[in-house]
């Protein structure tokens, strides 16, 4: 009988003590979007997040509040201090993806409370570029597929079908910012066409760039490293040439 009576009060028991440890945190942030059970507040690019921040009734209601954002202070003006606060996240950018914005009291660091935000956005990838690439020499196409949530999937095409990695000596890298397709030495046969990649977004659908390449002309390259050291010694000779005329100057004004 008694150990029943434990079993049923203890998660009673832990309910309390969570609910205690919650109210005595010192200051309480609610918040629209509202926050999940984490502190976590979903929201996206370009939307608005606001933050009210007030002592909880364990502290006196015109204290003195104070924001961070990742441990840095917010900037509040005279009004926005004192027994309540409030900060405005607008618009929502890339850089507030994970940021954590604590309240607490000027006086008692302990009195604190923090939400973090989540910023949801697609892969920036869209439209249309033109490359021209010179034969025998490298191809390098970029795509952005920096993404909250990550991009489950990136596929490069050319002419509408898989890229064949073989056949054309590609090669695709990924390392979770950009995905670059790469060939080594470019040939008209193989490489000229509408290259695209395609990235999937868990929630925001498929996006795709597209790159018009193609090839020109093999140039002759002019070696640039001769001509440049040749400036440079015209360049010092003249130097030395004034220095010395300089001295000489000098000691005719003595
Ligand atoms: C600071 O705030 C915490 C949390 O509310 C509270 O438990 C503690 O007693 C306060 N300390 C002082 C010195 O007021
Ligand atoms: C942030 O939001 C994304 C998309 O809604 C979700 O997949 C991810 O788990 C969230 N991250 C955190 C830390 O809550
Ligand atoms: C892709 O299509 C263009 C235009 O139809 C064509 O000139 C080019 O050769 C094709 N590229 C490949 C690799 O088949």
């Amino acid at each position: 009988m008694k150990s029943k009576m434990e079993l049923m009060f203890r998660p009673l028991l832990f309910h309390l003590l969570l609910y205690c440890a919650t109210q005595t945190s010192g200051v309480i942030i609610q918040t629209v979007p509202p926050s999940n059970s984490e502190g976590i507040i979903e929201t996206q690019l370009d939307k608005t997040v606001s933050l009210v921040c007030q002592p909880d009734g364990s502290h006196e209601a015109d204290e003195e509040l104070l924001w961070l954002r990742n441990g840095a202070a917010v900037r509040l003006t005279e009004e926005n201090k004192m027994g309540r606060s409030s900060v405005c996240v607008t618009p929502v950018l890339y850089e507030d993806n994970g940021a954590t914005f604590t309240c607490r009291l000027r006086k008692n660091a302990t009195a604190m409370a923090s939400v973090t935000l989540n910023v949801s956005y697609p892969p920036q990838l869209s439209g249309s570029e033109e490359v021209s690439v010179e034969e025998q020499s490298m191809l390098v196409l970029l795509c952005d597929i920096w993404a909250n949530p990550s991009v489950s999937s990136v596929s490069w095409s050319l002419n509408g079908s898989a890229v064949d990695l073989l056949a054309g000596g590609f090669s695709v890298t990924n390392d979770g910012f950009t995905s670059t397709l790469t060939a080594d030495r470019v040939e008209e046969s193989l490489h000229e066409g509408t290259y695209q990649c395609t990235a999937v977004s868990p929630i925001y659908g498929t996006h795709s760039r597209q790159f018009i390449v193609t090839l020109t002309e093999k140039t002759l390259k002019i070696p640039l490293m001769p001509f440049v050291a040749g400036l440079v010694v015209v360049f010092f000779t003249a130097l030395l040439a004034f220095a010395s005329r300089w001295s000489r100057i000098r000691k005719w004004c003595k």
